[in-house]
């Protein structure tokens, strides 16, 4: 069986046979006629050059859409140094207000926004504003941005098919008290692109492996073919989590990823997220787990509530898992997912090296799920953490080299040397994620000089950025 690297970087139909398959995607979602029905819908962000080091000001950020919701004051200093100082806070995001009402949603943003601004003393200030909203979103300008659908977590109701901006501002105009100039909504990968993009100007790709997963790239506006004008350059969103949204990743998804899908807040949706991010890849552990022991072929057969339960493998158990010495002897070999996934043998678990102390975590893990396993049974959660991450890394390269071929392409370069800003809590925080993810896209892209430069500060400064470079403009013309 062919692996799921290897299926993806090739093509199942004759039309177009050299493009990899990912590419494919992202052709349909830049040509007019296809991008009606493209899963991987390409949007365009009205982003269109990266810093040049000239941004200044003092701005305000909200970064919604990650692990936390942060509200920051950005102060961009042009002065031949780089520099920007950045105050910021991280507000909770009630589960109730995640998947309640809208209105109710963007009232708790505006009044997290007030006291912030008040608590630094600038509330009287008239400040410009960049929000970073890293869902999928349909913009015509810089600042109206219409939200497509929910992904991750979040569902609350009334704001698909509307205007972010819109909806910000009637809950800050509600308030009363606070004077704020809305300039620009970016996603969390184009904030990124623009962090890393200040430090680095070669910068040209946003990448996230968080709770979600996606990319952005700058592309060449003859290419977008969705918008008018063939000059110059704007930094598209690719919102690669959608695909197989239309069947495109059927001979690769496995039973365990249509459970995942089927238990979730959007069935049918995300289907390439679901495969890789953070929200996502405890549960598919825990359900192999699930499987396996139902199969009696770990933990004596025997499951606890708390294995049974939704959630309860956390994201961050793999990463204290595979922060071990890894102790299987294991390589990538096509079709590992596909076999562990229709349960691993007892005899494949046998063969790999023991060591018992680093075993160690491993065992802390699976007592915290009430289970009393064996030293094979720790042995074989590990490699079931492995293949699961491994094959998450492997498929965000195989479809970043697609990004990075269209790219070359575009500049009809020989080698490519470019740079990629990424941020995410699975690429900071999984102890091999990120190395496994560079080693794949050296080898698929032998020719390109790829650099991974990792956003130290959030997307935050990115939104200043976009939002300085909009003041200016707005400045110009008034
Ligand atoms: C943060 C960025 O650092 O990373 C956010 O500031 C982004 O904009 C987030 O959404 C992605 O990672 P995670 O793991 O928080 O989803
Ligand atoms: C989801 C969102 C996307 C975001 C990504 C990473 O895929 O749809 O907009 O960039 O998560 O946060």
């Amino acid at each position: 069986m062919e692996s799921p690297v290897g299926a993806l970087l090739s093509s199942t139909r004759p039309r177009d046979s050299k493009k990899a398959r990912f590419r494919r995607e992202m052709d349909k979602g830049l040509c007019r006629d296809t991008n009606p029905t493209a899963a991987v819908k390409m949007l365009p962000t009205f982003v269109r050059s990266t810093p040049d080091g000239t941004e200044q000001g003092e701005f305000l950020a909200l970064d919604l859409g990650g692990t936390n919701f942060r509200v920051l004051l950005v102060k961009v200093k042009a002065s031949g140094k780089q520099e920007v100082e950045m105050e910021d806070q991280i507000y909770a995001i009630p589960e109730h207000l995640m998947k309640g009402s809208g209105s109710e949603l963007f009232d708790h943003i505006a009044d997290c926004l007030a006291n912030f601004m008040e608590k630094l003393g600038i509330k009287d200030k008239k400040l410009p504003l960049g929000f970073t909203f890293s869902f999928p979103c349909q913009q015509t300008k810089l600042d109206e941005s219409v939200l497509l659908s929910w992904t991750k977590g979040f569902k609350s109701s009334g704001v698909e098919g509307k205007d972010v901006v819109s909806l910000l501002k009637k809950a800050i105009k509600k308030r009363g008290d606070l004077d704020i100039d809305i300039l620009a909504v970016i996603n969390d990968t184009v904030g990124t692109m623009m962090t890393c993009g200040y430090d680095d100007h070669l910068c040209e790709i946003g990448l996230i492996v968080g709770t979600g997963t996606n990319a952005c790239y700058m592309e060449q506006m003859r290419n977008l073919e969705v918008l008018d004008g063939d000059e110059g350059r704007m930094c598209v969103n690719t919102e690669w989590g959608a695909f197989g949204d239309d069947g495109a990743l059927e001979d690769l998804r496995t039973e365990i990823d249509r459970e995942i899908d089927a238990g979730s807040l959007n069935p049918g949706k995300q289907l390439f997220e679901k495969m890789i991010s953070g929200m996502y890849m405890g549960e598919l552990v825990r359900l192999i787990l699930v499987r396996m022991t139902k199969e009696k072929l770990l933990f004596n057969g025997k499951t606890t509530a708390e294995l049974l339960t939704t959630g309860s493998f956390n994201t961050s158990y793999i990463y204290a898992i595979e922060n071990d010495k890894l102790v299987c002897v294991y390589s990538y070999t096509e079709g590992t997912f596909e076999r562990i996934t229709s349960f691993l043998k007892a005899s494949e678990v046998s063969q790999c090296m023991k060591d018992e102390e680093s075993l160690a975590s491993t065992e802390k893990v699976l007592r915290g799920l009430g289970l009393d396993p064996s030293a094979d049974d720790c042995i074989a959660t590990q490699r079931v953490c492995q293949i699961v991450s491994t094959r998450a890394a492997h498929l965000c390269a195989a479809t970043l080299v697609a990004v990075l071929r269209q790219i070359r392409d575009n500049k009809a370069a020989e080698k490519l040397r470019t740079t990629i800003g990424v941020d995410g809590s699975v690429y900071k925080n999984h102890p091999q994620f990120s190395r496994r993810l560079h080693k794949m896209v050296r080898r698929l892209v032998p020719d390109c000089d790829v650099r991974f430069l990792q956003s130290q500060c959030g997307s935050g400064k990115g939104a200043a950025m976009v939002t300085a470079v909009a003041y200016r403009v707005a400045a110009q013309h008034a």
